[in-house]
Formats: C-alpha cells, sequence, structure tokens
C-alpha cells in the first residue's frame, strides 16, 4: 500500500506530456519543463545509469540523444544499429526522463563521404570541405538527401511509436548555407527558372541586366552569384539568398513529413541559432514549432558595467523569444550554455547567478522547455573546455550546474499554483507591439548601403529597446500574420515593398491601428528595384509627406541635429528631408545644415488610426525612443520606464523582472502583489517573480 501510494504521489508530481486539445504539446499547468543534452556514445555504457540518476536528482525532466550519432546509427550504409540507443532510452526511462530524438544530419559519417566526395560543401573560391569536423555537407545535394532521408526514415520508424520520446529535433542549428556545390548551382538555376516561368526575359527585367551587359539568353547561364564581388549585380544576390533559405528550410521541412508519417504523438522542431536575417526560420512549414540555442557570455562585451561582460547582453533572450514565439505560438529553447564555453574570444565563467537569471528570461518570454548543452564535460574532441552541468570527473555538479537545480526546485514549488499561460494583466496587453520584419529588407540594404556606418540591426534595434523599457510585450512578426492583433505595428527600414503591403498597412490605420514607418522603407519593389515615381513615394498617400531628398553626414564631423520638442538629438547615418502634406503635423525638423528647419519626423491621424514617420536614423536611438514615448501618450497607453538592462514579462499569472544591470534594482511592486521568488530589491543578475 506504502508502495503503491509512493508510486502514485511521484507520478502526480512527474510533469504530464503529450496532446491537449487547447495547446497540443506542452501542458500550461507544468510553466516549462526542463533538460539537459547526453551523448550515451561519448560515455562508457557502464556510466550511463549514474549519469541518469544522477541528473533526475538535480530535477532535470527530459534528455537529448543522437545529434551527431550518424556513424554509430549507420555504421556501414544501409546497416543500422540502435540497439545501443535503445538501451540509452531504456535506463532514461528508469529514471523518469524523456527523451528528445534527434536527425543527426550535421554530422555525415567516413564512409559516406569517401563513397560520394560530390556531397561536400563548396564556397565561392572552389574549396571544399572534409571530414573531422562537421555540417559540411551540401543541403542541396540530392544525394545527401536521398542518404540522410533513408536513416531518418529507419529512425522514425524504429522511435515513431515510442511514448518514451516526447520529440524531434532535426539536424543541429541548420544553417542557410551559400553553397557552390555543382548540385547547388544546378537547383539555384531550376529555382529560378521556375520563379521567372521559364520565361528568361522576366529574370533580365527582375535584375535589370541591361546594365552592364549582364543580359542572360538561357536559364543554364546563370550561376550563383559571386557575393565577395563589391559591383555583383545586387538582384541577383537578393533571389540567391531566398533560394539558399529555401534550400535549408526544405530540406528541414522534407525530413519533418518524414517523420510525421510514423510519429505518435511527437513534436518536430529544429533548434535554430537566432540569425534572424538568414531568412530561413519559421520557414519550414510542417515544424510544430521551432526553437532557438543561445550563448551568453563568449567574450563579447556589450553587457552592462565592468562586468556585463559575464552577464550579457540584456535583451539577447529576450528578442530571441520575441522573434521565436509568435511564429506558431509555441517555442522551446534547446540550447543554454550551463558554464564556460569553448569557442568565444574570451571564455570567462558566467557571474554568479547569470545561468539563472537566463533562464528565468526564457521562461519570461514564454517558453514551454530550456535545454542545456550539455551534460557532461568532454574529455575529448573539439570541446574539451566547455563546462557541462557536471566536471570532467562525471559527478562533481558545476556552479551552473547548481543554479539550474535550483531553478528548476523553483519551477517544481511553482507548478502547485499555475494558472494558464495566458493570464497576464490588462494594461501589459495593452501596451503590446509588434515590429514587422522580413529579412530580405537588410540583404537589399546591405549591398546598398549609402553610408558604411548604416546598421539596419542596430536601427530596428532602437525601437526594441524603447519598447521593452516601456514593458511592452513586443512580437517580431512577418507579413503573414494579421496586423490588426497590435495597437501598434512598427515596419522599421522596411525597404522592399508593393501595392499590396502598402495597402494592407492603410487598411491596418484606417480600422484603428497605429502605424509607424522610419527612414528607408518602401523605397524599393520586391525585386530591390527603384519603382518610375518620386523617390519613396510608394507611401506617401499612406505618410502625408513627399521625400525631398535625404542626406548621409561623414562621421567625425560636427553630427548632424535633429530638433524634437525644444531638445536636439544627433544623427548622421540616414536623414530623410520631407514636404508634409496639409493634415500632418511635424513633430521634429532638422536644426542644422541647409535643410534646417525642413521636417524629419511626421505624425498624422488617418481613419480611426494614426501613421507617424520617422524619416532620421539617430546614434543613440533617444529621439526615436521619445518619439515612441509621445505616441504612447497621444494614445493614452501607459508606459512603464525602465532602465536599460531591467526587463519584466508577465505569463501563467506571474510578473517576472530580471535585472541584467550591474546594480541593485528596486522595483515598485504592483499594489496587492505577493512576492514568489526573490525581493523587490533584485540584486545584480537577480529576479523578482511576483503573483499580480
Ligand atoms: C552550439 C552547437 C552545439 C555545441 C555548442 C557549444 O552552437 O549547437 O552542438 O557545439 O554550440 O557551445
Amino acid at each position: 500500500m506504502k508502495k503503491l501510494f509512493l508510486l502514485f504521489s511521484l507520478i502526480c508530481c512527474l510533469p504530464s506530456w503529450g496532446a491537449n486539445k487547447m495547446k497540443p504539446w506542452f501542458n500550461d499547468k507544468n510553466l516549462i519543463l526542463t533538460g539537459v543534452y547526453y551523448y550515451p556514445e561519448h560515455w562508457k555504457e557502464s556510466e550511463w545509469e549514474r549519469d541518469f540518476k544522477q541528473m533526475h536528482e538535480l530535477g532535470f525532466e527530459f534528455t537529448h540523444f543522437a545529434e551527431f550519432a550518424w556513424a554509430q546509427l549507420e555504421p556501414e550504409e544501409g546497416k543500422y544499429d540502435f540497439a545501443w540507443l535503445d538501451r540509452a532510452v531504456a535506463l532514461a526511462a528508469k529514471y523518469h526522463l524523456k527523451v528528445i530524438m534527434c536527425t543527426s544530419t550535421a554530422t555525415p559519417p567516413i564512409w559516406l563521404t569517401r563513397k560520394y566526395p560530390e556531397i561536400l560543401l563548396k564556397d565561392e573560391k572552389g574549396f571544399s570541405q572534409d571530414h573531422g569536423a562537421r555540417q559540411h555537407a551540401s543541403f542541396s545535394s540530392p544525394l545527401y538527401r536521398e542518404l540522410s532521408y533513408k536513416m531518418i526514415e529507419k529512425l522514425a520508424q524504429h522511435y515513431g511509436n515510442d511514448s518514451r520520446i516526447v520529440g524531434w529535433q532535426l539536424d543541429n542549428e541548420p544553417a542557410v548555407q551559400f553553397d557552390y556545390n555543382d548540385a547547388a548551382q544546378k537547383e539555384f538555376r531550376h529555382y529560378l527558372s521556375d520563379r521567372y516561368q521559364n520565361n528568361i526575359s522576366q529574370l533580365n527585367d527582375a535584375w535589370g541586366t541591361s546594365f552592364w551587359s549582364e543580359t542572360y539568353s538561357s536559364f543554364d547561364q546563370i550561376n550563383i552569384p559571386q557575393m565577395s564581388l563589391m559591383f555583383m549585380n545586387h538582384h541577383q544576390i537578393l533571389d540567391y539568398r531566398r533560394f539558399a533559405a529555401k534550400e535549408s528550410s526544405d530540406f528541414l521541412n522534407n525530413q519533418c513529413l518524414l517523420i510525421k508519417k510514423y510519429a505518435q504523438n511527437q513534436w518536430v522542431t529544429s533548434n535554430y541559432i537566432p540569425d534572424y536575417s538568414a531568412g530561413h526560420i519559421g520557414k519550414s512549414k510542417d515544424f510544430d514549432f521551432v526553437s532557438y540555442t543561445r550563448y551568453m557570455v563568449y567574450g563579447d562585451d556589450d553587457g552592462i558595467g565592468d562586468r556585463g561582460y559575464r552577464v550579457g547582453n540584456p535583451l539577447r533572450i529576450a528578442y530571441a523569444n520575441d522573434f521565436f514565439r509568435p511564429i506558431t505560438g509555441v517555442y522551446g529553447v534547446m540550447e543554454l550554455q550551463p558554464g564556460q564555453v569553448n569557442w568565444g574570444s574570451i571564455n570567462p565563467q558566467p557571474l554568479p547567478g547569470a545561468i539563472r537569471l537566463w533562464l528565468w528570461s526564457v521562461f519570461a518570454g514564454g517558453s514551454d522547455f530550456a535545454c542545456t548543452y550539455r551534460y557532461r564535460q568532454p574529455l575529448y574532441g573539439t570541446e574539451q573546455y566547455h563546462n557541462g552541468i557536471v566536471g570532467t570527473d562525471g559527478t562533481t555538479v558545476l556552479p551552473g550546474g547548481r543554479e539550474y537545480e535550483q531553478f528548476m526546485k523553483e519551477i517544481v514549488a511553482l507548478r502547485k499554483t499555475a494558472k494558464d499561460k495566458a493570464v497576464v494583466p490588462t494594461d501589459y496587453t495593452a501596451r503590446k507591439a509588434a515590429i514587422l520584419f522580413n529579412p530580405e529588407n537588410s540583404w537589399s540594404i546591405d549591398r546598398q548601403k549609402q553610408n558604411k556606418l548604416w546598421d539596419t540591426d542596430r536601427h530596428i534595434n532602437h525601437y526594441y529597446k524603447t519598447l521593452k523599457s516601456f514593458g511592452a510585450p513586443v512580437d517580431i512578426i512577418d507579413e503573414s500574420k494579421d496586423f490588426s492583433h497590435y495597437p501598434i505595428l512598427i515596419a522599421p527600414a522596411y525597404q522592399l515593398a508593393d501595392e499590396a503591403l502598402v495597402d494592407r498597412w492603410r487598411k491596418y490605420v484606417e480600422q484603428g491601428g497605429n502605424l509607424v514607418l522610419t527612414c528607408r522603407t518602401a523605397q524599393k519593389d520586391r525585386y530591390g528595384r527603384l519603382p518610375a515615381i518620386s523617390f519613396g513615394g510608394m507611401i506617401s498617400s499612406l505618410t502625408g509627406d513627399k521625400l525631398d531628398f535625404y542626406d548621409l553626414l561623414l562621421d567625425g564631423r560636427t553630427p548632424g541635429k535633429v530638433s524634437f520638442d525644444s531638445k536636439d538629438y544627433d544623427w548622421n547615418t540616414w536623414g530623410e528631408i520631407l514636404i508634409p502634406g496639409k493634415d500632418t503635423q511635424v513633430w521634429a525638423s532638422y536644426d542644422s545644415e541647409f535643410y534646417k528647419g525642413k521636417a524629419a519626423v511626421t505624425h498624422r491621424t488617418l481613419g480611426k488610426g494614426t501613421v507617424t514617420y520617422v524619416g532620421v536614423d539617430t546614434k543613440d536611438g533617444e529621439l526615436e525612443a521619445n518619439v515612441l514615448s509621445k505616441l504612447y501618450k497621444e494614445l493614452n497607453i501607459p508606459v512603464m520606464d525602465l532602465p536599460y538592462g531591467v526587463t519584466i514579462e508577465y505569463r501563467n499569472g506571474m510578473g517576472i523582472v530580471m535585472n541584467y544591470t550591474d546594480k541593485d534594482y528596486t522595483f515598485q511592486l504592483p499594489k496587492g502583489a505577493k512576492i514568489l521568488i526573490g525581493s523587490a530589491d533584485i540584486p545584480v543578475a537577480g529576479v523578482l517573480v511576483f503573483a499580480d
């Protein structure tokens, strides 16, 4: 009887996995599930049980297998061995660890590479990669795809109906390859001939090939563009980058469909590096959701204060959350560093507390799981200096491991009273904003920057950073989303546009939306060509402005000045001199140069909504921040005023405040709030969790 009760209470405390109707894969009551990578093939089999036992005792709920194990799974072509993996899965299950299974397409075995060297990636200079590292196979090679699919299908047949396997990760950090392999050249030509209805004059028109005698007479004359050539046709590059992104997402999507033939109640995802401008994330349509990997401390100095490099950039996880979550509404974090890494410019120890801070940041953004790379520190191979949850002896828990343990205990305690994920305060949702993002804009701008100091990411970040200081929930979205869900929609430097998009913006505004457009928006068509209308004229009827001309200033000289509400702000990267229409208010004007007094920022009402146009990119983003403050004020939406480095989010009826600054921060708790974790005085790298 006692035994039965024990078993029952153990089952009650274990998270439940699997489908429910409203939200298929994860259960809100679990808050977040935490797991860790394990590579059985790296360790003596006699140690596996000890490791899984300790993993479970620390609080981990799942593990992650077979990510790079193709050589062990298919030691010879067509000969498969899953027996060792079966034993690992069984032992993990003994310690209540569910498993994420992987497709090891990032590491082809040597028999494959030697027998079929044509699958190797080739760079622009013709250099082919070789066995001995990883990620050296071409996603465009039909042969590589075929061999991958064969192995994946066997794995899916074997594990697809196994309830110990909760989901699948495809490949590892799949990238968009700039691959000059012959197969890729061939595929690129097919792609173009489909895109342009097998009509070469359509392509010549889209690419403007009358310029410099670039005209093609057939698709098979076209090569992958040489990206390193300064004067390479940038319309061609735009199409090539679309193609390259598609090659990765198609390969992954095919893997996904194959697994879904066999998978019973198992989800499929991949673990992307948040390389926002690569163009493939979210484009494999059959995935259940996307997940990301994120490393915070690796020698970059963009944290706050002297020791900020030990904590990391305060918005690095927040931005990834806000980018990945809106894709399907569900996301996970597949890799977070457990301590020192081995590949940075300098690999310092994270500040005590920082690892737990990252975990809470992942939770705050809405993730359903957090997983760390990796359980044991490797004893050999490329990543010997990379920390694990435990150190080189395989059992001593490292400081980062202890922070994981603490986080997992905190989560388990909070599960007892957890509310649904969607329970958040109304003043928080009232501030909600979306940033419209399309990587093609930066592909296009980057080939014709006009000012070497221009930085599209920095430009977007000025707006993002401001919204986070307001305590606003932000979704980074693409054009597939319904804009009307957002009171505020910002399209920063959205260079490539067409009439259909401008119409959608107009409708959004007329029906009550508040649109913020910024410089460099809608100045080119989707092929990267300037339309034969006045420069920037595609959005004139929306903003009410005409664009007179734009100016760029030399760095290191007296900066340009722009005046807004009696204060001057410096700028030099991009300034558009606007001619406002009759019903357009001028919010800011230039305060220097021969266009002193001319409009830089305008605002107007249109239908039930508003359009704000910010024609200038400033150095520090303070002008942009104050423009957004003014807009929120005009709209009567109260905002917070958090210092850079302090972020707040809500989920499951809880507020989570994170301190990435170099000072303690005292948070003004809302009336009646109850502290669940931490205190209102939040130390450096500390976290406060309260019930709202
Ligand atoms: C990631 C990668 C992992 C591991 C890790 C080391 O980028 O996905 O496989 O190499 O880096 O920090």
